[in-house]
């Protein structure tokens, strides 16, 4: 078969014949909740001066990765459910496996990037300065990104290389690349073992990294005497750690669970929701629990409203 021309069938939700409107519209309202929360997230760090600092711009790059990811997913999701025509390209299959990778496999560095920011900060707050400057934090953040593009490239490459013949139709709503391989699951064997394998190693090693410096993170803010100290140490990083084992927690059991035909049906709604959650994660978590931004929201609304008086 003719790689160029040929094209995969995304199955989605098109077995809920009666519901297509309201799928619709849920993922339409899902979507625009997560860029904007984003958005909303990025213009506030933005424009507040005191947030101008290294744990922020990594916030900053969490809610690009996140629109990205959304973006390449949910509004083809949407021309399907409203289209009814379930066929994407090849090549725009190999754009979501690329771009859903990517941004998942950079998240996980830049969030160990900012576990790394919290453990120089609160272990060792005098070298604080020194240590993170902009040129490292700018090294950090590129040396993520790298990280995961290189890591994303290799996905579509393998897949290229597996020839599908007439099995093109995919159980899931977007090219998740465990999904693809089970419509061959014989001849793929050891493509999936190296994705495992992969997803292991860049997973658990990132989390591991998270999980060390909050060890250490949290034997410091024991060791502080007063309790004013310790509440003030620890709300500092309370969100990164919030989002941290949401995330890592969710798509590790999620994107390395082995899948079987049995729990295909069921895999796909949790994926929605995952989907959906983890871009809204970082959004409602840094709003809700984060004094600083939430200290910066109010005054940004006050500003507005003293606008509209002038
Ligand atoms: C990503 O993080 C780096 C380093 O902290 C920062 O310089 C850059 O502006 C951020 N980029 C975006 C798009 O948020």
């Amino acid at each position: 078969m003719d790689n160029r021309t040929a094209k995969f069938h995304l199955r989605a939700f098109s077995r809920y014949k009666n519901l297509q409107l309201l799928i619709f519209s849920l993922v339409l309202v899902m979507y625009l909740i997560c860029v904007s929360g984003n958005m909303f997230i990025f213009a506030i760090v933005c424009r507040t001066s005191y947030l101008h600092t290294p744990m922020y711009y990594f916030l900053c790059n969490l809610t690009v990765l996140d629109i990205i990811y959304v973006s390449v997913i949910l509004p083809k999701l949407m021309v399907m459910t409203i289209t009814g025509d379930i066929s994407i390209s090849f090549p725009g299959c190999f754009a979501q496996l690329f771009f859903y990778v990517f941004c998942i496999g950079t998240e996980f560095f830049i969030l160990a990037s900012m576990a790394y920011d919290r453990y120089v900060a609160i272990c060792t707050p005098l070298h604080y300065m020194l240590v993170i400057n902009p040129q490292t934090c700018l090294t950090l953040s590129v040396f993520s990104f790298s990280l995961g593009l290189i890591n994303a490239l290799m996905y579509p490459l393998l897949i290229s290389r597996v020839s599908f013949g007439n099995f093109n139709e995919i159980n899931h709503f977007f090219c998740h690349m465990k999904s693809i391989l089970n419509l061959r699951p014989t001849e793929t064997r050891s493509i999936d073992l190296l994705i495992t394998v992969d997803g292991i190693a860049l997973g658990f090693s990132t989390f591991f990294l998270i999980l060390i410096s909050y060890l250490f993170i949290i034997a410091t803010i024991l060791k502080i005497q007063t309790s004013s100290g310790r509440v003030k140490a620890f709300s500092s990083c309370s969100s990164h750690l919030t989002v941290v084992l949401l995330f890592c927690l969710t798509s590790l059991t999620l994107n390395m669970k082995p899948e079987n035909e049995s729990s295909q049906e069921r895999d796909k709604i949790l994926s929605m929701l995952y989907i959906v959650v983890v871009p809204l994660l970082n959004p409602i978590v840094y709003s809700l629990r984060n004094k600083e931004v939430l200290r910066a929201i109010k005054k940004n609304i006050f500003l507005n409203y003293s606008d509209l008086d002038l």
